[in-house]
């Protein structure tokens, strides 16, 4: 997720100084690297840097650029660790046009190729570079610049928010919007484009969202939008915003948690559209090693417990989780040139993973990364890297990308069984469902918060819960135990299920709460005699059922009612996420913050 903004203005010339403060207010959204590009005196200024959007203003005087009208971006690198060279505004061949992009081109090496070898040279790695070039392209070949821009939309697959300007009709922006939110803004100083409302407050609380097809040409007076795809024009409603700019960065969310917890679907969304090349060079690496561990912390441990089972069962690989401050304890004497380590950390500067990955580097094993950070030390560690792509998590506790690890592992885990010519109809059948997760995602959000929130305030004086769970489902129930405790303070607990009696049920007496996740699949059975030795010993039973599930709803003294899934597999992204809804409620009825839990920080770089 990076944020870009994009101003025309009526009188002043101070692009600089309005592009640079916008970009501040969208830095939650990337801070990698940063850069603007400006209109002024016939000439295209471009300045850019690798940073935080102070460090790039000290060093490239962002804030001084002149100009009535120009771009900005500031970065969450996805494709192309960040440097100068990564950051955008991206330029055309002949310095004339310049393109700030959010989201992932899909389909960028085909274009990249296809540009190259009509001529034209790339400076970067990113996806986001074929942009400027296509536009180009088009305008060699005779096209104004607003039919280049729309030409060029004809031809991006995937998620795009992109604003251009050009020498050769100076005193327009033209934008273009495919699922990454771009909003534009009608002001008195002049119109404005930005991929969140914070960056627009300042200016103006009259705002107009683009959506999917959306072509926008922004100039100082106006603007005007147009279907990219038919050409004819479009009438969008003027929207008054009456939030402050601080509910603005949560997009009208109380907290980031609960924004991020809803940014899920299109987070995975992102995943899906990660570079195969890369889950290639993973598979080809794990493929080879005589031992595979997967280490990490916290959450990021549930996604590898998760990954150790998907690598089984899909691809009949055995892949040790191992919690990274265990690892040399544990494992110092298995390592060798033949060993491979999955080294997971949403941030890429956890201590204990980095030190792991560090041990078994120095006994020759290979390293394979997934991370949210590009640019960080594991990336740097690693052989290969796999990005998560979910966008900055500013909430404390992972959500989205949990949701994101666990989905580029189920992906790896395919790739794995692929390359061993393993079950493919089976992958390709999961492959198909797997396409279809991100929208299952949006309904079970849509269906299950209100009732989540009614479970959370009935609930929420319990001095301790129990999740319990079984297969696949287990790690879900780490996850969500990890969630409750990290939020509300709570004690909580969480079992496999079937250890349940082997401990645990002691703690078991009148009104316990203990949550079930209990889809129809093959824990189901197993997991209803469960249910009934704890509501034998006086237990609420909470539960995660699947839709229609009549017997359960009997016995349940609460239930959640969740979509079906031909592979279980996939039931892990869509539990998780009544359970994170539990935990958010559960906190704010307590009177805590979500997004800055006591105690905890969002990476721990101390061991
Ligand atoms: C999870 O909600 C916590 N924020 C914490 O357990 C976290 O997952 C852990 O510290 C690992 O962080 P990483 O993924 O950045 O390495």
């Amino acid at each position: 997720m990076c944020g870009i903004f994009g101003c025309a203005l009526l009188n002043g010339d101070n692009s600089g100084e309005v592009l640079y403060n916008s970009l501040k207010r969208l830095e939650y959204r990337g801070y990698d690297s940063a850069g603007q590009a400006t209109i002024d005196a016939g000439k295209m200024i471009v300045a850019k840097g690798v940073g935080k959007i102070d460090e790039v203003n000290s060093s490239q005087g962002l804030s001084r650029m002149r100009g009535k009208i120009g771009i900005g971006h500031t970065r969450w690198a996805t494709h192309g660790a960040p440097s100068k060279e990564n950051a955008h505004p991206h330029l055309d061949c002949s310095g004339r046009i310049a393109v700030v992009h959010n989201g992932i081109i899909e389909n960028f090496m085909e274009l990249r190729n296809a540009l190259q070898e009509r001529g034209h040279v790339f400076r970067s790695r990113t996806d986001s570079e074929v942009i400027p070039h296509l536009i180009e392209d088009f305008m060699r070949r005779g096209k104004g610049f607003v039919e280049a821009v729309r030409l060029a939309a004809e031809n991006l697959r995937g998620s795009f928010a992109s604003a251009a300007i050009c020498l050769d009709e100076p005193d327009k922006i033209v934008c273009i919007r495919m699922e990454s939110p771009l909003i534009l803004g009608i002001g008195t100083i002049g119109n404005f484009c930005s991929s969140d409302i914070p960056a627009l407050l300042p200016y103006t609380n009259k705002v107009i969202p683009l959506e999917d097809g959306d072509l926008a040409i922004v100039d100082a007076r106006g603007i005007k939008i147009l279907d990219w795809r038919t050409g004819s024009a479009l009438e969008r409603e003027v929207l008054e915003v009456s939030w402050s700019p601080e509910v603005a960065m949560k997009s009208g969310f109380a907290h980031f948690m609960l924004k991020e917890i809803h940014e899920q679907p299109m987070a995975i969304r992102n995943v899906l559209r990660g570079q195969r090349i890369y889950y290639e060079l993973a598979a080809s690496m794990l493929k080879r090693a005589s031992k595979i561990f997967l280490v990490a912390c916290g959450t990021s441990y549930h996604a590898c417990l998760f990954g150790s089972y998907a690598m089984a069962n899909l691809a009949g690989l055995t892949a040790h989780p191992v919690i990274a401050s265990e690892f040399e304890a544990q494992c110092k004497n298995l390592i060798d040139g033949k060993t491979s380590v999955l080294a997971i950390s949403q941030s890429g500067e956890t201590a204990d993973t980095l030190n792991a990955v560090r041990a078994a580097k120095a006994r020759g094993a290979s390293i394979i990364g997934i991370t949210n950070t590009m640019g960080s030390s594991l990336t740097r560690l690693s052989d290969v890297y796999i990005g998560q792509n979910s966008g900055p998590e500013v909430g404390v506790a992972a959500t989205k990308t949990f949701t994101a690890q666990v989905v580029v592992l189920l992906k790896l885990a395919m790739e794995l069984a692929r390359s061993e010519g393993r079950r493919n109809g089976a992958v390709d059948s999961l492959a198909e469902e797997l396409s279809g997760l991100p929208s299952k995602m949006e309904a079970v959000i849509r269906a299950s918060e209100e009732r989540v929130k009614g479970i959370a305030l009935k609930y929420s004086a319990k001095g301790s819960f129990c999740f319990l769970a079984r297969g696949v489902n287990v790690p879900t129930a780490l996850e969500g135990r990890l969630k409750l405790l990290e939020l509300s303070y709570l004690p909580a607990l969480a079992y496999p299920a079937g250890e349940s009696k082997h401990g645990f049920i002691a703690v078991v007496e009148e009104g316990y709460p203990v949550i079930f996740l209990a889809p129809r699949d093959s824990t189901r059975d197993r997991i209803l005699g469960n249910m009934m030795e704890m509501k034998a010993r006086g237990a609420s039973i909470i539960a995660l059922i699947e839709e229609g599930d009549e017997e359960l709803k009997q016995l349940a003294d609460d239930f959640v009612e969740m979509p079906p899934c031909a592979n279980e597999l996939l039931y892990p992204a869509i539990y998780v996420i009544p359970l994170q809804l539990f935990a958010y409620y559960v906190s704010t009825l307590k009177g805590y913050d979500p997004d800055m839990p006591r105690n905890l920080a969002k990476s721990v770089t101390v061991v």
